[in-house]
């Protein structure tokens, strides 16, 4: 099954063979062929032997990648919308808020949490997101964490084993404990059903010694180690991080001259998550210095109940543009490329051929609208490995 996009007044490419990082092309065209692009171009170009394809004509409209959001925590129980509440009115979020969320999701059933997280993806591919990772982490014991990640893998293969999200309340005060059975038993449970090994490095949550025993382990299981550091204070999980050659980096939000020095320097992309300085009422990082210090940032929503409940990349778009100093290009690369980069992808977050059709077909003639019109959905259409979806 073929199909031919056309009349695309603003195409990003994001092809890195094009002399703009986001390969911008305008009276564009898109030709894809059984799941993959076949073809990007100027709509002159159309290879002549483009026959038997359903056309679709875009009517003068942008069109982007499908964002990778390469960050959510989506399979849990309950809300904490009083928990919100307050802190709108002045309370500090802590880690600690996620252990409420770990006696409702141990309580769900395994159909309730599968109908949650189809919700979710759903409300997520009709606002252009093609690709989700999914982490673990509100199991705390091994059955549940077992079950979150199978749970995850029945949706995405992008999905993170994050026993080390907090230490349990049946635990407390015996973290070391926690963390032996981590990189143990809960390991064998998670390992067969995941990706990624994730740890939260922060007061509150692990310290950088246990941080490094949880992210060995699961790269000895053949797991590959990602981070969250830095979203509450400064520290050294960033360090770990890149030392550990993690794929991403996520939060960030206190960064030392140091901690940017090293991650231009690495293979290590900086995965920043605007919705959760949104919804904590943080400061924003300053994504305009990193990125002119060389690091590679993508973008990602973080949707969980606790930090950042959006699961909406162009309210995050919109957010990183005018809080964070990105360009609306920059921001959208971050979305789909950078996102791509931080889940080390290179078969999405970009419509060049050979890569998976996953496409967004926005209700606006740039990709600007995207921030410039915020809250607004200007999804026109969707399409996931080549199949129209939206
Ligand atoms: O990415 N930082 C740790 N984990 C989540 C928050 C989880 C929660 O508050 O429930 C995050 O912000
Ligand atoms: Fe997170």
């Amino acid at each position: 099954m073929r199909t031919l996009i056309t009349n695309i007044g603003e195409l990003t490419t994001n092809d890195p063979s094009s002399a703009d990082p986001t390969g911008a092309l305008h009276d564009a065209a898109v030709l894809i062929d059984h799941g993959r692009i076949e073809w990007a171009g100027e709509a002159d170009d159309v290879p002549t032997d483009a026959e038997g394809y359903q056309e679709v004509d875009a009517g003068g409209r942008a069109v982007i990648p499908g964002f990778v959001d390469s960050h959510s925590h989506i399979v849990f129980g309950g809300d904490r919308a009083e928990e919100f509440e307050a802190r709108m009115a002045g309370q500090k979020y802590a880690a600690g808020g996620i252990r409420s969320t770990v006696a409702a999701t141990r309580a769900a059933s395994d159909d309730e949490l599968r109908a949650r997280v189809r919700g979710f993806l759903g409300e997520m591919l009709a606002q252009g997101t093609t690709t989700v990772e999914i982490k673990s982490g509100y199991g705390l014991d091994v059955d549940t964490e077992a079950r979150l990640v199978r749970l995850a893998a029945e949706v995405t293969e992008e999905v993170t084993y994050l026993g080390a999200h907090v230490v349990p309340i049946e635990y407390a005060d015996r973290s070391d404990e926690y963390v032996d059975l981590v990189v143990g038993e809960m390991l064998d449970a998670c390992a067969p059903h995941s990706k990624w090994i994730d740890v939260f490095c922060e007061t509150g949550a692990f310290t950088v010694p246990q941080a490094r025993r949880v992210l060995e382990a699961g790269i000895a299981r053949g797991l590959q180690p990602r981070v969250h550091a830095s979203q509450l204070g400064p520290g050294d999980g960033v360090q770990l991080a890149i030392e550990l050659g993690a794929a991403s980096v996520d939060h960030g939000t206190y960064l030392t001259d140091a901690d940017v020095t090293a991650l231009a320097a690495s293979d290590t992309v900086l995965t920043l998550l605007p919705g959760v300085e949104f919804s904590t009422r943080q400061p924003y990082p300053d994504a305009r210095r990193l990125i002119d210090a060389g690091i590679t940032v993508a973008l990602a929503c973080d949707t969980n109940p606790g930090s950042s409940f959006t699961s909406s990349m162009s309210f995050c778009i919109a957010v990183a543009v005018r809080e964070m100093g990105m360009t609306t290009a920059e921001a959208i690369w971050a979305a789909t490329a950078g996102g791509a980069s931080a889940l080390r992808r290179d078969d999405i977050g970009v419509i060049a051929p050979g890569k998976r059709a996953d496409i967004v077909l926005l209700d606006a003639p740039t990709r600007v609208h995207l921030a410039y019109r915020p809250g607004v959905p200007l999804v026109k259409h969707v399409w996931k490995d080549g199949a129209q979806v939206r």
